[in-house]
Order: C-alpha cells, then structure tokens, then sequence
C-alpha cells in the first residue's frame, strides 16, 4: 500500500490520455485535466474528442487545460507517423470520461471508425470507461450487453451513479459523480500495470 506521498510521485510520471464523448458531462474534463495538474502535478496528457463532443465542448479550452495535445483525428499528429499509433504506445493509462452508449457499443464490437476507438484497440495499456447517459439507456438490454462483454474483454467500466439527469429532468441512475475518486483509482490501477515504465 503507496502511501499518499508516495502515490503522488509516482502517478506525476505517468502518461495519461482522456477519451471524451459527446455527453453534457464532457463539460468536466477541463475540471478534471485542471485538478491532474494542479493536485496531481500530472501533466503528460493528451486528450481525444470525437466529433460529438466537438459540438458540445470548445476546443480551445480542452488546449488550455493540459500541456499535451488535443487530438481529433488521425490528421493531428505532430510527427510522420500515424497519431492513434504514437499515443497509444505511450499512454500508461486511457480515461473514457464521458463514454456515451454509442462508445460502448462501437468498443464492445472492436469497432475503429473514429481516433478515439482506433487508439483503444491499440493501446496495451489499463482503460478505464466512465459511462454517462439517462437511466433508460444505461439500463437498455443491449447497453448491459455491451457492457458485460467490455468487461469480460478487460476493460474497467465504472458503473454510473445516482444524479440529476439534464436529459430527463429527474434524479436518476447514470451519472458520472464525482470523477476524482474514479481517477485516483484509474491511476493506481495504472501504477500497478506490468507494462509501466513511468520514463518521460
Ligand atoms: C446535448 C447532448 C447530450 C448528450 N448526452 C449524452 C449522454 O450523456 N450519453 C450518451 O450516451 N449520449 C449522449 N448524447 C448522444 C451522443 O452525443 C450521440 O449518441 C453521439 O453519436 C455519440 O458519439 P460519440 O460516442 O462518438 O461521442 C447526447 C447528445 C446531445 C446533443
């Protein structure tokens, strides 16, 4: 057991990449690239966002937010070789926060037609997907497949929480909560990975 000291000067190391879907929730992800850094002096992340999350969340301050990259497609790469390539062989760990239904579905099914889901078959790395969405879905047959089969693949689904839904108005199942918790044990996880370097 990392004491808190120690945990920090480990997990300072590590490179994390953030997976953002297009859900009202990935107006946490500035909060929480802000709080890795201030709290956590983690400073090696890169962040995904697909095209939906586009539409609901600025670019520029996803930019402002880490001192990595932001990336978008696979036309982003800052050298000559393919972007989803380059960040998965260095990520020790992939956050999915938010994940939407569509994410569950195209992960559960190896599907790679964004840089989002292409980097998550490439990594070897710990992933952890926070799924966010309304009761209904979360709840919806197909969802629970999706997810059971993420889970029997390997994958860390954290399951949602009890919150105010936008979409419906009501206090309800599948909210993200608090997202440091989900983090702190996200890293450890990473930490304990066998393929962590923790090299710069
Ligand atoms: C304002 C808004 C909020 C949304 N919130 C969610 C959500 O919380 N969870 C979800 O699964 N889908 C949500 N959606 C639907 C997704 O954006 C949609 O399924 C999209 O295809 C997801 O694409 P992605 O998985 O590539 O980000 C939302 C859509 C809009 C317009």
């Amino acid at each position: 057991m990392l004491t808190a000291e120690q945990f920090s000067a480990k997990a300072r190391a590590l490179k994390v990449v953030i997976g953002v879907c297009g859900s009202v929730s990935a107006v946490a992800v500035p909060h929480l690239a802000m709080w890795l850094k201030a709290s956590l002096e983690i400073t090696n992340v890169d962040i995904i966002v697909t095209a939906a999350a586009r539409e609901l969340i600025g670019l520029p301050i996803l930019e402002a937010s880490i001192d990595g990259r932001v990336v978008t497609d696979w036309r982003t790469s800052a050298d000559d070789r393919v972007t989803h390539v380059t960040i998965a062989e260095r990520a020790d760990l992939v956050v999915v926060l938010p994940a939407t239904a569509n994410f569950l579905a195209k992960a559960a099914h190896g599907i790679a037609d964004d840089i989002l889901t292409t980097t998550i078959l490439a990594v070897t790395c710990p992933v952890v997907i926070v799924p966010v969405m309304n009761e209904a879905m979360w709840k919806n047959k197909a969802v629970q497949r999706n997810v059971a089969t993420l889970r029997d693949d390997g994958y860390d689904v954290v399951p949602p929480k009890a919150g105010l839904s936008l979409a419906t108005g009501r206090w309800e199942l599948g909210s993200m909560g608090d997202f440091r918790p989900i983090v702190v044990a996200a890293l450890t996880k990473a930490l304990s990975a066998p393929g962590t370097t923790l090299t710069e």
